[in-house]
């Protein structure tokens, strides 16, 4: 019998992918059989500032050339996250863990995700200590005053910067 391929979730809003995001996914994809990045459509935290096809399109770009320990899918998903994990066959969500402040959110989130879907396992990568304090948000402040972001970002979305905000 052919065992069974591990599939799991690295699920986000990606806005825009940071080298942080990339450290957890080259991490996950030498634990699972696959990994599928799904980048929600509508985030519920506020508006994002890329829409859907450009986060898809800085996430496409940013992997290419890089060697992972499985193959790893980009996909973009809308609704419960649960439904779209039963659809695609996966047994695992994958999150970043950074620092404590991320805890709360993150076991509110899990444990609804399992009241959800109760053999949907989640589990916790921890990134390089380079980018523990970094986010979404800061790199977005960051860069619309100018600053320097090249140790945090992938260079399609360190160009996309550029052009946009010098
Ligand atoms: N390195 C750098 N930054 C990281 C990171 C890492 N390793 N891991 C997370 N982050 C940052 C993100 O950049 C983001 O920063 P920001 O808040 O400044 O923008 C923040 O941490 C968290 O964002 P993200 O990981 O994208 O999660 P999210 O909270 O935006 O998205 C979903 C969470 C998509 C998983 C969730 O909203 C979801 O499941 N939506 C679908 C609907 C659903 O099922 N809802 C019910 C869930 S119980």
């Amino acid at each position: 019998m052919t065992p069974r391929k591990r599939i799991a979730i690295y699920p986000g809003t990606f806005d825009p992918v940071t080298n942080g995001h990339l450290d957890i996914l080259g991490r996950a994809s030498e634990i699972f059989d696959k990994v599928i990045v799904a980048v929600v459509k509508k985030p519920s935290k506020r508006k994002a500032m890329f829409p859907l096809n450009e986060r898809l399109g800085f996430l496409r770009e940013s992997i290419k050339g890089r060697v992972f320990g499985c193959p790893v899918e980009i996909e973009g998903f809308d609704g419960l996250l649960v439904n779209y994990a039963r659809r695609k066959k996966a047994q695992t969500l994958v999150r970043g863990l950074r620092a404590i402040s991320d805890f709360e959110y993150e076991f509110q989130m899990a444990l609804m995700n399992r009241h959800q879907a109760p053999r949907l396992e989640t589990v916790f990568l921890m990134p390089d200590e380079r980018f523990v304090y970094l986010s979404s948000s800061i790199v977005k402040t960051v860069g619309a005053l100018r600053g320097n972001l090249s140790a945090f970002l992938p260079p399609p979305v360190l160009k996309s910067f550029k052009r946009r905000f010098f």
